[in-house]
């Protein structure tokens, strides 16, 4: 496990060798914490950069892969990870989301945090108008991206014996109209009101349960809605911080609201996308 010289930068003594060891210990965010990913699919994923923060602070983690397809991917990063385990978990599917839950248990006994990070629409939703939208379509995105933390929630607070914190990942496309997001704001929306559903029937436990709206990043999910890149080249040019959202903020963000750090919020979408949400308008004007 890393550790960070925090004890010389805080100014602290330090007494020998044993005492500089503890202090390091104790300073990281998560030691001890045990935390279950879902959504890394690779490198590039938003959930891994979650993971990258999370395991610097001292978090042991487990993590899903959807399927075969990502297997490798996953199995190959959690290998670089201290005592990281994955499983296969499609949360489209009851059993899996069980099984996976009892591979947790049987592995960490309980869990500290959940982090969600998962979403999909069939890709010809995610072009031409929402008018055009079908049934299917519909139901897929908003079963996948929004229902599956119901489900993942109710099956992971039962491991979270002494409180736990959950964070998902949304986009401004669930308030306002992005072009080609169109049934996947419509899914993000019913995802953030579910945080605060979530967020009310968990507090009593100790839970807390909050969303990240991260700005576009070039991801494998985000290559599916048309028009990414001049999105990301957007935020560059007019979002207050003019600079594209990195996947890192979004980790570190994760890490703040996975700690101790959050534990007064719950309920509430946090922004990271370098201010672009609050601008009225998107016009340079000089
Ligand atoms: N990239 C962006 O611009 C951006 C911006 C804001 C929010 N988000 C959100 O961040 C989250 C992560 O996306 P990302 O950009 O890191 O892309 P990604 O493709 O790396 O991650 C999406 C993950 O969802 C998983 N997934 C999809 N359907 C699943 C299913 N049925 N069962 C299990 N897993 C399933 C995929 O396997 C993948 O690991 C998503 O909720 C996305 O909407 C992304």
């Amino acid at each position: 496990m890393r550790s960070r010289p925090l004890a010389h930068a805080r100014g602290t003594v330090p007494v020998d060798n044993e005492k500089i060891d503890k202090e390091k210990r104790y300073d990281m965010l998560l030691e001890g914490k045990k935390g279950l990913i879902l959504g890394v699919a690779n490198k590039q994923s938003i959930a891994w950069a979650i993971a990258e923060s999370t395991a610097r602070e001292g978090a042991r983690l487990i993590f899903n892969y959807q399927n075969d397809r990502f297997k490798d991917k996953v199995e190959k990063l959690a290998e670089g990870l201290e005592g990281a385990k994955t499983f296969q978990c499609d949360v489209g599917n009851d059993d899996e989301i069980a099984a996976m839950m009892k591979g947790v248990e049987a592995e960490f006994g309980e869990l500290d945090f959940l982090v969600h990070s998962i979403a999909y629409a069939p890709t010809e939703e995610l072009a031409g108008e929402y008018i055009n939208t079908s049934r299917q379509g519909f139901a897929t995105a908003l079963e996948v991206s929004a229902y599956s933390l119901v489900a993942v929630s109710r099956a992971a607070a039962p491991l979270m014996k002494n409180g736990g914190s959950i964070v998902t990942l949304t986009y401004l496309g669930s308030e306002r109209v992005v072009p080609h997001y169109n049934v996947m704001g419509v899914a993000k929306a019913a995802l953030e009101s579910s945080v605060r559903y979530l967020a009310n029937d968990l507090g009593p436990r100790g839970v807390r349960v909050n969303a990240i709206s991260a700005g576009p990043i070039r991801t494998l999910a985000a290559r599916g809605v048309g028009g990414i890149s001049k999105m990301v080249e957007a935020h560059r040019e007019i979002a207050p911080l003019r600079h594209a959202t990195e996947q890192a903020e979004v980790g570190d963000t994760a890490l703040f609201l996975l700690s101790s750090l959050g534990r007064g919020i719950t309920g509430e979408i946090i922004f990271v996308d370098g201010g672009y949400h609050i601008l009225g308008t998107l016009a340079p004007v000089s």
